[in-house]
C-alpha cells in the first residue's frame, strides 16, 4: 500500500476557537490508483491533500507513505520526502513569470542539486510528456491557460514522483481545456504509473477517476469504485 492513513485529524486553533478540519480520517490508497476527492467548500479537502503531500502535519493519527511513518517526521525530513515522492499541481498554476517554461519545469531539480545539463534534459523530457517541448522557451504570459497548466504538470513530474496531487487543477480553465488536462492526467496515470489524487467540484471530472471519495465536515462519508 502506497498511502496508509489512520484516524488522521487536523485541528486549527484560532485564539479561543478550534476548527476541526479533519476528524479521524482513515484511508488507504494503492500505488497507481486514480482518486477524486469531492465535497463542499471548507470540508477539509485541501487540508487532506496538504498532509498527503507533506506540506503540512496532522494533529493526530498516523500517515505512512511507502511504509515510512511520515506523520512523525520533522520539517527537514518532510521536505526530502516531498522532493522525492510528491508532485503538486495547483488551481493557479504558480509559475514564475520571468522564467521560461523550461526554467520553471527545471526549478525543483535546482533545489535537488542536479547538474545544469541534466536539469535541461530532465525538464525537456517532462515537457515532452505534456506535449509542450515546442514552447520550452516561452514565458507564462506567452502561453494559454491550458499550456500554463501543462507546464505546471511537467514541473510536478520532473522529479519522477510516485504521487501527483492536483487541487482543483481545472478551476481556472474553461470546460474544453479542463477536459484536455484531465485526459492528460489519465494518460500519465496509465502510462507513467503515477498515482493520481485530485480534488474537484466537477462531477464529470470526478467520474474520470477510478475511485471517488466524498468528504463532508472533515470526515469521509462515501468511498466508491475502490
Ligand atoms: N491555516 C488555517 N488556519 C485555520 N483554519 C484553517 C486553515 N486552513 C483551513 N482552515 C479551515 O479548515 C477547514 C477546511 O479547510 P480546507 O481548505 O481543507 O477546505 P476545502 O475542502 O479545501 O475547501 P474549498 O473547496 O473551499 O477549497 C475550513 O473550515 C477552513 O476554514
Ligand atoms: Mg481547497
Amino acid at each position: 500500500m502506497l498511502i496508509e492513513i489512520e484516524k488522521l485529524s487536523k485541528v486549527y486553533r484560532m485564539g479561543e476557537n478550534e476548527v476541526h478540519a479533519l476528524r479521524e480520517v482513515s484511508l488507504a490508497i494503492d500505488r497507481g490508483a486514480s482518486v477524486a476527492i469531492v465535497g463542499p467548500s471548507g470540508s477539509g479537502k485541501s487540508t487532506l491533500m496538504n498532509i498527503i503531500g507533506c506540506l503540512d502535519t496532522p494533529s493526530g493519527g498516523s500517515y505512512r507513505l511507502d511504509g515510512k511513518l511520515v506523520s512523525s517526521m520533522n520539517d527537514d525530513a518532510l521536505a526530502t520526502v516531498r522532493n522525492r515522492q510528491i508532485g503538486f499541481v495547483f488551481q493557479t498554476f504558480n509559475l514564475l513569470p520571468r522564467q521560461s517554461a523550461l526554467e520553471n519545469v527545471a526549478l525543483p531539480l535546482l533545489y535537488a542539486g542536479v547538474s545544469r545539463r541534466e536539469r535541461r534534459e530532465m525538464a525537456l523530457e517532462a515537457l515532452r510528456k505534456v506535449d509542450l517541448v515546442e514552447r520550452a522557451g516561452h514565458k507564462p504570459a506567452e502561453l494559454s491557460g491550458g499550456q500554463r497548466q501543462r507546464v505546471a504538470i511537467a514541473r510536478a513530474l520532473v522529479n519522477r514522483p510516485s504521487i501527483l496531487l492536483a487541487d482543483e487543477p481545472t478551476g481556472n480553465l474553461d470546460q474544453k481545456v479542463g477536459r484536455e488536462i484531465i485526459a492528460l492526467f489519465r494518460r500519465l496515470n496509465e502510462q507513467e504509473n503515477v498515482t493520481l489524487i485530485l480534488v474537484t467540484h466537477d462531477r464529470e471530472i470526478a467520474q474520470s477517476a477510478r475511485r471517488q471519495i466524498e468528504i463532508i465536515d472533515g470526515a469521509i462519508v462515501s468511498d466508491r469504485g475502490n
